[in-house]
């Protein structure tokens, strides 16, 4: 929720918070950020920059060269990497850049490792590198400056091909005053520079140790004039004072044959990203958005700026690291054709195959960018992880059901609402408490007279195996007699204002301080306070939500922070972006040291980068209680998973209006299917809970939340995979059918894994869904009436109020339990159903995983269950497949459901001590549906049945 007003009045914000749409006034478009302005004003085909192929050096792993803008004469390095796992590393810098520029660090894992480069061929005008593997290659191209990287005759994708590199140097102001302003900043960076030697990285980056101006060969840099913005940006009534000038960079990537191509979120748009000519960039500045509006590419809470092409032959990755203000153009068969090919002869590429160009502008910092280079959507996903991680394994219950609003009042209303379920018999796990919990929004605080007695309240919800999640922002009240305001002040911890002071802005708890995240030491204090006797009254089922992280300043600019705010020595302009993701980090490393290392974390965000996978779980923040808004959660997550952050869901319900019942119905519906599932609602909303909503509105909530519960091994083995392996949970039909042309554009189903099919109802008055089922030669099975349809077909299903169309791919195992319960810890012994779908060619397969759900032991001690499920000749058995894991369960298999067969004669059970026994069993001739019953099989066991 933004309170999306300049003024600091209360009253104001109230009358904001009644605001019916977004006050796009609020925020820039690209005309109104000088800097995308004068970037866009550039036009292709006029690329000045030449690349000297007389500095080129080449290690084993690293080939650079200079590059020079023969405008203004100044020189910029190149850097060139092939990484492992099939990537390429581009880095532009400034070769002796006035001062450090910002590279983005605490992203990546660590260093990529790299692999061999060597110039196979030269010319007066070109260089070819070979980047190893399948016939890859580099044409570097002198002049115009242009990379294209090629395998075998075709090309991937060119750079620069449509000449938009741009590159603002650093430089001093020309007129006297504001030089001798830009030097007070000068010597300002250096004395900060000593203070945070910790923030030292980027100083020492090669090329960058000389501080003098650069000149061109007749000793001559050649400024440009000065544009409007360049020095100073005024946005209503803030000024940013841009001590360093105009810094932003630029790069253009073609892709040859790509007509698809998705990612970057977090923007309430389509799946498949639009091109941009006529319209605004896609934005990438992490904000509060204040009643966001749909189908556009403004800026919202989080940013990734991670794009995926996709087609028929490959599918590729753009990472652009780079944590600025960032604002990326799409456009399809444009430009570029005419450049095509001159250095490329060999190469042979129709006129008229589709292209897409995609343009990367950014604020500030340098040009590091890394190719993923597929070729399939899966490896795309591995070669991401491999550089900035995998989704955290959530600890179980996080998967199961939240109940949240703004706000469960006092303590007497959480034990209300939790009763409400038991008597209502719908399971949930997590009751989460928002900002008016605290002591007049100061976090790690209880409101005295509403939450008295936290522990008390904590221990009730312990004691039925449930959890609380309460709401930690990061901006604090500035107050004398706040701890952790004293705390962070004392430390000298707060960010700072450009001319020193600590920065102060206007959010919920009034004016308040914005610790600086990006300070390591900082990050460690904040730690600390989670522990159980720092954060009085907190408990171990006690988890945290980290919202506002953008973070938002009511009074700020575009509802953020000033650009010229200082984080040590680097301006707020270079970190942007990251902020959230620190902030996350810093309460999750709280959350595990309270533990001293046993449990596993569960922290919300709102705002997120690149590589917040690590830390949790973000929303989509705040939606509203509309049709369109339900539509939308979709693809919104659908774009994260692509991206690595898989633990993604949407404000059941919707935050802000209140929701019919058909609505409410059908957003639990949905929500039950996606993998965060949280209710909540906006404090001025009527109460929703369940059960409120009439007795036929509330057993179809049970319904849907009860279908959660019985998923949940699946979601868990899901998320076990993406902790693993950097797949995805929430997947577009492209990324498992990545040659089916149909599934390219489909943003209203999705699969869950690979398995499970789910075309949630999104449109008032639905009478039916018409949902694609792909795979030629495959099958589905309606997972409620075990019906069978084929793929590669559009089929439509009447629905009814109680249905969620739901299908299992013929094929595969999945494991259920079918006895729901209270909370998932209730459930966590309890036994199996094994559903066998089978597909045509009467087989399947599938894996069960079990640990004990919420610590860290699956990891080094290996304590964990993982075992392959699979049916083939009439005989299914479950096999382990980590023998070096040990882990004993209590859960059995109580039930066998196969769909697809026909009926056997016997069904014989052959456990691991060679015993056998004879299974009961019932067959559905109707829908051939073989039940079998009571195997008994200990599931962390060796055993095979036997069909004749
Ligand atoms: C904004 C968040 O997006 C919303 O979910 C929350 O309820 C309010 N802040 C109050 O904390």
């Amino acid at each position: 929720m933004a309170a999306s007003c300049d003024s600091l009045l209360p009253l104001v914000l109230l009358l904001c918070l009644s605001a019916q749409a977004v006050d796009r006034s609020n925020f820039k478009t690209c005309d109104q950020s000088a800097f995308c302005k004068r970037q866009r004003e550039l036009k292709p085909g006029q690329s000045p920059y030449r690349a000297l192929l007389d500095t080129l050096e080449l290690s084993n792993s690293r080939l650079s060269l200079q590059l020079i803008n023969d405008n203004n004469k100044v020189r910029l390095l190149l850097e060139l990497y092939r990484l492992q796992g099939n990537m390429t590393r581009v880095k532009i810098n400034e070769l002796k850049p006035l001062k450090p520029r910002y590279e983005v660090p605490d992203v990546l894992l660590s260093d990529p490792i790299t692999e061999a480069l060597s110039v196979v061929a030269q010319d007066e005008n070109s260089l070819v590198v070979s980047l190893g593997g399948k016939d890859q290659r580099l044409i570097l191209s002198a002049q115009p400056f242009r990379l294209d990287i090629v395998e075998g005759s075709q090309v991937l994708m060119s750079l620069n091909s449509r000449g938009l590199l741009a590159f603002e140097h650093l430089r001093t102001r020309k007129d006297t005053i504001s030089h001798k302003i830009s030097s007070t900043v000068g010597s300002m960076w250096d004395s900060l520079k000593s203070m945070f030697s910790s923030k030292s990285e980027s100083e020492q980056a090669p090329g960058q140790e000389n501080v003098e101006q650069q000149t061109d060969e007749d000793g001559q840099i050649k400024e440009e004039d000065d544009k409007p913005g360049m020095w100073e940006e005024t946005f209503k009534s803030h000024t940013d004072s841009k001590p360093n000038g105009p810094t932003s960079i630029s790069l253009d990537f073609s892709l040859p044959g790509v007509e698809h191509v998705y990612g970057i979120p977090e923007h309430a748009d389509t799946l498949k990203l639009k091109n941009t000519d006529g319209s605004d960039p896609y934005r990438l500045y992490n904000l509060d958005v204040f009643q966001y509006e749909l189908h556009n590419p403004m800026a919202l809470y989080g940013a990734v700026p991670v794009l995926i092409s996709h087609s028929t032959d490959r599918t590729m990755g753009i990472f652009w690291l780079n944590a600025a203000e960032t604002w990326v153009d799409i456009s399809s068969n444009t430009a570029g054709k005419t450049m095509f090919g001159k250095i490329l002869d060999f190469v042979q590429v129709s006129s008229e195959a589709p292209q897409t160009d995609v343009r990367w502008m950014s604020e500030s910092g340098i040009i590091d960018v890394f190719i993923m280079l597929g070729p399939k959507p899966a490896d795309v996903f591995t070669q991401y992880a491999s550089l900035t991680g995998t989704q955290s394994f959530p600890p179980l219950s996080a998967l199961a059901y939240h109940q949240c609003r703004w706000n469960y009042n006092d303590q007497e209303d959480v034990k209300t609402v939790d009763q409400g379920f038991d008597e209502h018999d719908i399971p949930y796990d997590f009751i989460w408490l928002d900002i008016e919990h605290a002591d007049g929004k100061r976090y790690f605080t209880w409101d005295p007279s509403k939450f008295p007695q936290p522990k008390e309240m904590l221990q009730g919800l312990m004691d039925k195996r449930r959890k609380l999640v309460a709401i930690v922002d990061p901006h604090i009240k500035v107050d004398s007699g706040y701890k952790i305001h004293n705390e962070i002040r004392s430390k000298n911890f707060y960010v700072k204002n450009k001319d020193g002071g600590d920065y102060e802005g206007w959010c919920w708890p009034g004016n308040a301080g914005y610790p600086d995240f990006t300070n390591p030491e900082m990050r460690t204090w904040w730690a600390s306070q989670f522990a159980y006797d720092q954060y009085e009254g907190s408990m171990e089922n006690q988890y945290i939500w980290n919202d506002m992280n953008e973070p938002s300043v009511f009074n700020g600019p575009e509802v953020t922070m000033h650009k010229d705010a200082l984080h040590g020595v680097w301006e707020h302009r270079d970190v942007h972006n990251l902020y959230g993701l620190y902030v996350q980090k810093a309460t999750a490393d709280g959350l595990i040291q309270r533990s001293e290392g046993v449990q596993r974390p569960f922290v919300l965000t709102r705002a997120f980068f690149a590589g917040s996978q690590r830390y949790g779980a973000v929303w989509t923040g705040d939606n509203a209680a509309e049709w369109g808004h339900l539509k939308i959660s979709i693809p919104m997550c659908l774009s994260l998973g692509l991206v690595g952050i898989s633990f993604c869901g949407a404000d059941v319900g919707g935050f802000f209006k209140h929701p019919s019942a058909e609505l409410l119905v059908r957003w639990y519906q949905a929500g039950a299917y996606q993998p965060f599932f949280r209710a909540h609602a906006h404090i001025d909303t009527p109460r929703r809970e369940p059960w409120l909503f009439g007795p036929e509105n509330t057993a179809l909530i049970r319904e849907a939340i009860r279908q959660r519960y019985a998923l949940l091994p699946y979601w868990y083995q899901l998320f076990y995979n993406a902790h693993r392996t950097g797949q995805p949970v929430m997947r577009p039909l492209w990324v498992e059918y990545p040659d089916d042309f149909a599934t390219f554009s489909i943003e209203d189903e999705y699969l869950i894994g690979k398995d499970l099919l789910v075309h949630p109802v999104t449109d008032e008055g639905a009478t039916g869904v018409t949902a694609y089922l792909p795979g030629k030669g495959e099958v589905w099975y309606d997972v409620h009436t075990f019906q069978k349809h084929d793929g590669d077909q559009s089929l439509y299903i009447p629905v009814t109020m109680s249905s969620i169309p739901v299908f299992q791919r013929g094929g595969s195992i999945i494991c259920r339990k079918d006895r729901v319960r209270r909370s998932s810890s209730c459930m966590e012994n309890d036994p199996y159903t094994l559903y066998v779908a089978l597909g045509s060619q009467g087989s399947a397969e599938g894996e069960l995983y079990i640990d004990d759900f919420h610590t860290f032991s699956f990891e080094e001690a290996k304590q964990f269950v993982h075992r392959r499920l699979s049916f083939s000749a009439n005989t299914l058995s479950s096999r382990n497949l980590a023998p070096d894991s040990q882990f004993s369960t209590a859960s059995w298999i109580e039930k066998i459901v196969i769909f697809g067969g026909s009926q056997p004669s016997s069904a014989t059970l052959k456990s691991a001590d060679g015993t056998e026994s004879a299974l009961e069993f019932e067959f559905d001739s109707t829908l051939a549906v073989l039940t079998l019953r009571k195997p008994g099989v200990n599931a962390a066991a060796d055993w095979t049945i036997v069909l004749r």
